[in-house]
């Protein structure tokens, strides 16, 4: 009789062991798939205009590259708007879905997680109202096309809010937006970007629904910009900042920490991940000051446990080099942490 009850006893514990598991795991799903995002590379191409405009075409053996090179992930910016019809109904181009398929392919391949999002949509940005039909027929197909995809694949709503596209009319769209993603994907992983360029101060404005828990919350770092940015020729002003240095005093790494400090503590209120998901500096700063830089800005994701990706593979930015075709290994060092 005795050996009956503690047969009872044991299956009951055991029941509520797995219980309580399966509940914490459930309500970690986010976190879980921001580790499987781990360390990450952008690779810049499907945001241009045209295919190929910006002077990069994606390869697959790109993906073979990163994955040797010990990356996890990627992220893939798309330009989705300059593929579809510009009246209702908004059809994506099938063959750029084609494009798109195949690139989400190639990164499946070698067993690369991938992140696809709307990236470049001017029109959006500066007048939202009369764009908010056509990003929201976007997601439709997007989420449509894609809802049998694993969950390796994660959908980032939208690239840096910014300009007309505040605060309060952001935080409307993409819960719009998101609504009809969990439409065809309930268990979606999606990516939000807080407004104001994705910034360490636009996160606080960001009101996420307690009760969805697949989201991860992005952050983009390029502080400070004078360094990252100097001699950018998309931003005005910035060749005055040639020759500025980023060398690792005790004060500016403490700029960095104390942002990363504040993002850190608004995540841990709000019990979201974060996926630092672009940092990187223009190849006109100097390479010894961008490798200290990188080093520094991705230990501190690390350390707090985000994922991360490195803005970008072989451009502007570029870890890789396309014309000897082989990493710039400082870079990747400060990546990786190790030479291959
Ligand atoms: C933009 C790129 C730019 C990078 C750094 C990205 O979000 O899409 O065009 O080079 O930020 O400024």
């Amino acid at each position: 009789m005795n050996s009956e009850k503690n047969k009872i006893c044991i299956f009951i514990i055991i029941f509520f062991l797995g219980l309580s598991n399966s509940l914490l795991l459930a309500s970690n799903n986010a976190f879980r798939q921001n580790q499987v995002l781990g360390k990450g590379m952008n690779i810049s191409d499907l945001e241009a205009p045209k295919l190929g405009q910006w002077g990069i075409v994606i390869h697959k053996y790109y993906f073979k590259i990163i994955k040797n090179a010990g990356f996890n992930s990627v992220r893939i910016p798309i330009r989705w708007e300059a593929h579809a019809m510009s009246s209702a109904p908004y059809t994506i181009n099938p063959k750029f879905f084609k494009t798109v398929d195949r690139v989400i392919k190639w990164a499946f391949d070698y067993k690369l997680a991938v992140v696809i999002n709307i990236h470049h949509y001017p029109a959006l940005q500066h007048n939202p109202a009369s764009q908010k039909e056509e990003f929201l027929s976007l997601w439709k197909q997007i989420s449509t096309h894609y809802k049998n995809y694993p969950d390796t694949l994660y959908f980032e709503i939208l690239n840096e809010p910014n300009s007309n596209l505040n605060p309060k009319i952001w935080n409307v769209y993409w819960k719009e937006a998101l609504k009809i993603i969990r439409q065809t994907n309930q268990d979606r992983t999606v990516i939000i970007d807080g407004p104001y360029w994705d910034s360490v101060w636009g996160i606080h404005l960001l009101k996420i629904p307690a009760q969805d828990k697949h989201i991860i919350v992005s952050l983009h770092y390029y502080s400070p910009m004078q360094f990252t940015h100097q001699g950018a020729s998309w931003i005005k002003g910035s060749n005055a900042w040639l020759g500025t240095t980023w060398t690792g005093t005790a004060k500016e790494k403490q700029a960095i920490i104390n942002d990363f400090n504040e993002v850190e503590s608004w995540a841990q209120k709000n019990n979201r991940p974060i996926y630092l998901g672009e940092f990187g500096s223009y190849s006109k700063s100097p390479m010894k000051y961008r490798v200290l830089w990188t080093t520094f800005v991705r230990k501190q994701a690390e350390k707090r446990h985000w994922s991360w990706s490195y803005w970008e593979f072989c451009s502007g930015f570029g870890a890789w080099n396309p014309e000897t075709k082989k990493w710039r290994r400082p870079l990747l060092k400060s990546l990786i942490g190790k030479a291959v």
